[in-house]
């Protein structure tokens, strides 16, 4: 590394930082600090709380602590979620050689993080891992479906790793930053499991060294890993895979499609048969609610990220809808076109409902789920 003249005389020349994700944490966070400043006694280091506007004030804390501890940093994201783009966001924010990541919700071991840095410092490594799954580690008293959820996501990971791990799942690791920094452009960020986007976007293979730890029990708030982790996750496999042909959220917005045809469907069924209306009140009333189910699905599974809420709802649901009016139009449109030039029939639909398709994702990426404004 070239030495630089320094701008001003410096004050502290930080070594190690440790990017904690929170949500909702703000009483785990004094005890974190309070733990990382023991085992890291010897070490020049910072915290860097990536902090998604927890409702609890978990960033208003991080502040007031900052102002009289210089170690001590929050970055506060709005209109945001999103565990592995926080964590990428946090590292991004720092200029220190070594990058740690941690859990906000003292769940890991923060006394790995000296030998971690050790490691590191030794220099034959690229990123040392907390892993649950090697002897010595542990998984704590999950229950049996998590644990399960847990080994078949670990399974499903060898699909898009480069390197034998056991335990790809782990958030738990320090990273050397020229090893981060070749591979942040190329990361998906998508969901949890910002360990695995690593090692499947990595140019070359990281070298790699897990220690074991024990996961501990959450004491104090709740965990935010729900049934929608698992979907981000096939999510993070999909855009590793072919990602680089479709994009994975128009994959996501075909799916979605796809299921609202079976939802039209049953609607109409259960009008037109079920309960005798006419066929046009019918039809009418089940695009309608196809279109609905439709958009919710998409702000829940494929715009997870940037889910509008309230207002932005309606605002979001009458902005679809007239978009997927003109997208329907043109589908028609198109296959009518097609059609009278003689063109296959099944053809002519396919490609009036590909232009369709295309359509309703471009406009509504660019208008329904437009990028935050901060209000
Ligand atoms: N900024 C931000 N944004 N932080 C988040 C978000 C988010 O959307 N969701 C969760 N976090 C923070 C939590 O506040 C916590 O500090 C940390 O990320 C982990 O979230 P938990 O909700 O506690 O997850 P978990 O304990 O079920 O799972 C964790 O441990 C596993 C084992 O290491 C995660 O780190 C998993 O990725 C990991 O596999
Ligand atoms: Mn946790």
């Amino acid at each position: 590394m070239t030495q630089h003249q320094p701008i001003v005389q410096a004050t502290r020349d930080i070594e190690l930082s440790i990017i904690v994700p929170t949500f909702n944490e703000r009483d785990n966070v004094r005890e974190l600090i309070r733990r990382l400043g023991s085992c890291l006694a010897q070490v020049s280091w910072e915290v860097i709380f990536v902090d998604d506007d927890s409702p609890d004030g978990t960033a208003d804390l991080v502040h007031e602590i900052g102002r009289y501890d210089h170690r001590v940093r929050c970055l506060q994201r709005l209109s945001r979620r999103g565990l592995s783009s926080a964590c990428i966001e946090g590292m991004l924010s720092s200029s220190a050689p070594y990058l740690a990541v941690i859990d906000g919700d003292l769940q890991h071991d923060e006394a790995l993080l000296p030998q971690m840095l050790e490691i590191l410092r030794n220099g034959d490594t690229d990123i040392v891992i907390g892993s649950r799954y090697i002897s010595g580690g542990g998984i704590g008293d999950w229950n049996r479906t998590r644990a399960l959820i847990s080994r078949c996501a670990t399974r499903l990971s060898t699909l898009i790793l480069r390197a034998h791990l056991n335990d790809p799942m782990s958030g738990f690791f320090m990273i050397r930053r020229e090893a981060f920094y070749d591979t942040v452009r190329k990361l998906s960020g998508i969901g949890f499991k910002i360990l695995t986007d690593l090692f499947a976007s990595s140019p070359r293979p990281l070298r790699f060294k897990e220690l074991p730890y024990q996961f501990r029990n959450r004491q104090v708030g709740e965990s935010k890993l729900d049934h929608h982790a698992v979907w981000d996750y096939l999510m993070l496999l999909l855009d590793k895979l072919i990602g680089h042909i479709l994009p994975v959220r128009f994959i996501a917005f075909t799916l979605v499609g796809g299921f609202g045809v079976a939802v039209h469907l049953l609607a109409l069924t259960l009008l037109f048969k079920g309960l005798q209306t006419t066929f046009v009140t019918s039809q009418t009333i089940a695009t309608v609610v196809a279109i609905t189910s439709n958009f919710a699905l998409n702000n829940i599974l494929t715009y997870r990220d940037m889910r509008l809420r309230g207002w932005q709802w309606v605002r979001g649901w009458v902005s679809f809808t007239l978009v997927c009016s003109v997208g329907a139009l043109a589908n028609v449109g198109i296959a009518a076109y097609l059609f009278r030039m003689d063109t296959f029939w099944v053809l002519s639909a396919l490609a009036g409902i590909i232009i369709g398709a295309v359509w309703n994702y471009a406009v509504t990426a660019a208008y329904t789920w437009k990028k935050p404004s901060v209000e």
